[in-house]
């Protein structure tokens, strides 16, 4: 076992972000008065770190490729029977349970993004897509914005108590590795952290959402508002 670098600068900057805008979003819908304007910036910042994320899990170093932790249910149910097993070998990059649960957390938070893009606030506010689609959708994305973020309290409940569980009982610490990226790993680390694709990543990312949030939403009817 030797020290590695594990997670790059990218992934462990996307991690970090995340969490600090789903706490943001979380303050300005349930405790912050008149900050819908806020929740709807740092939402289109949220869906620009998804849609980086989805790109690096193709392009990205090894451990941040969807292909190095997306594995098949043998491998999973290979992995749980050592679950409870004090010394097993800590795995490099995210394990064949974990790596199914960062997939649900992060097609959650797409939906949660996505929705949001049809939501009102019933006063001044109104999503960039409401007027595209009939009622029944927009009772359906109003429908997903809550039950997706509900979900959401659980699996991260349970992301944090993994995390904790490894720490206490497998005396694995996960949480510094997602700050420094260095592991004690048996497997080969990466080299680099790849800033330069990275940062081209991050533009073409900004300009997806840019093009869904500002150019392509139609223009609402202003007589729809007088009536
Ligand atoms: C809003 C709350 C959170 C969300 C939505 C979230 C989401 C995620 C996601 C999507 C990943 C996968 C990273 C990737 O490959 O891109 C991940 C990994 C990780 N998260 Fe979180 N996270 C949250 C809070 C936390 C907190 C509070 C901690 C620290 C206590 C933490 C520690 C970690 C660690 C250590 C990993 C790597 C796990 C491993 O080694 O496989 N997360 N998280
Ligand atoms: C991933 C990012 C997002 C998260 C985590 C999130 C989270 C939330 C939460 C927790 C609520 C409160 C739900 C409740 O009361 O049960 C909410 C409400 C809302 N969200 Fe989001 N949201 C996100 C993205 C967006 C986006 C992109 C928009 C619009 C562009 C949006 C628009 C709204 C609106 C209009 C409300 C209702 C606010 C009110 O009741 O006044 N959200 N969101």
């Amino acid at each position: 076992m030797q020290k590695q670098l594990i997670w790059d600068i990218p992934t462990r900057l996307f991690h970090w972000l995340l969490v600090i805008c789903i706490l943001a979003q979380y303050a300005t819908a349930e405790w912050l008065d008149s900050a819908t304007q806020w929740h709807f910036y740092i939402g289109y910042f949220t869906l620009g770190l998804l849609c980086f994320r989805l790109i690096w899990g193709f392009i990205g170093p090894t451990y941040a490729r969807f292909s190095q932790f997306v594995k098949g249910p043998k491998a999973v149910i290979q992995y749980l029977g050592t679950l409870f097993n004090r010394d097993s070998t800590p795995v490099a990059g995210h394990n064949p349970l974990g790596g199914w649960f960062v997939i649900v957390m992060l097609a959650l938070l797409i939906i949660q993004g996505v929705s949001g893009l049809f939501m009102t606030d019933d006063i001044f506010l109104d999503g960039p897509y409401r007027s595209a689609v009939s009622s029944d959708v927009l009772d359906l994305m109003n429908t997903l914005h809550h039950l997706a973020f509900d979900i959401l309290l659980y699996v991260i409940a349970l992301h944090i108590g993994a995390i904790i569980f490894y720490s206490v009982y497998k005396k694995q610490k996960l949480v510094p590795p997602m700050f420094h990226g260095v592991k004690e790993s048996a497997s080969a680390g990466i080299t680099h952290s790849r800033i330069l694709r990275a940062i081209v990543v991050a533009l073409i990312s900004a300009a997806l959402i840019y093009l869904a949030v500002e150019v392509l939403p139609p223009v609402p009817d202003v007589s729809d508002m007088y009536y």
